[in-house]
């Protein structure tokens, strides 16, 4: 069963890495994965203030998470957690209390950094989070992505066909924990 999926890049910086790692994943997903990005990077910072009357880029971005069947996030880490950008786009979808956009939807998550240790951090930081907001996230397999200054070509292609093998065997998971999971 075909299922859209919106693609969230915890980076706004135009070369991040993790988007080249997104894309990589979206090259490689099966054809029931309709995966598009959903942008972040104009959404108005969280206010409760702005609730009763919220601006227009809150209201586009919940209507565009609203009907979709899951959610692939792809984030760098910041200081051991997740960007703020990606805090702030989380908590818009989440409001007003009760009408959360998240809610049910099957997720995963793939984190890229440059050391050995691939975004853990901020991996299990946003786990704690979409617990709380009750999205199922995927497990197995993990995917934080080490090394990620020396994965792409000049055309933003993977050089290590073993990593685009990996990528495929997540975004095959990631099809299978959707069918699961999907709200019906
Ligand atoms: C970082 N970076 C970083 N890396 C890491 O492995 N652990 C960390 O805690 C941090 N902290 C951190 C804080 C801030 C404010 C910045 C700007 C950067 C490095 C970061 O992972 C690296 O810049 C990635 O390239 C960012 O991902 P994109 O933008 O390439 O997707």
């Amino acid at each position: 069963m075909a299922h859209n999926i919106a693609v969230i890049v915890g980076s706004l910086r135009k070369d991040s890495f993790n988007r080249k790692l997104a894309k990589a994943v979206m090259g490689v997903a099966p054809a029931s994965l309709h995966m598009s990005f959903v942008e972040i990077g104009d959404l108005t910072p969280f206010s409760q203030d702005l609730e009763a009357n919220p601006p227009a880029s809150w209201v586009a971005f919940r209507e565009q998470i609203k009907p979709v069947a899951g959610v692939l996030f792809a984030t760098p880490e910041y200081n051991r957690s997740i960007p703020g950008v990606l805090k702030n786009a989380i908590d818009i979808g989440s409001r007003p209390y009760g009408q959360s956009v998240w809610g049910g939807k099957p997720v995963a998550i793939i984190s890229g950094g440059f050391g050995a240790t691939g975004g853990f951090g901020a991996n299990h930081h946003l786990r704690q989070v979409l617990a709380y907001l009750d999205m199922p996230t995927m497990g197995q397999p993990e995917a934080y992505i080490g090394g990620i200054g020396d994965m792409f070509d000049e055309h933003g292609a993977i050089k290590n066909p073993k990593t685009t093998e990996f990528l495929a065997k997540f975004a095959e998971a990631f099809a299978a924990w959707v069918d699961t999971h999907v709200k019906a």
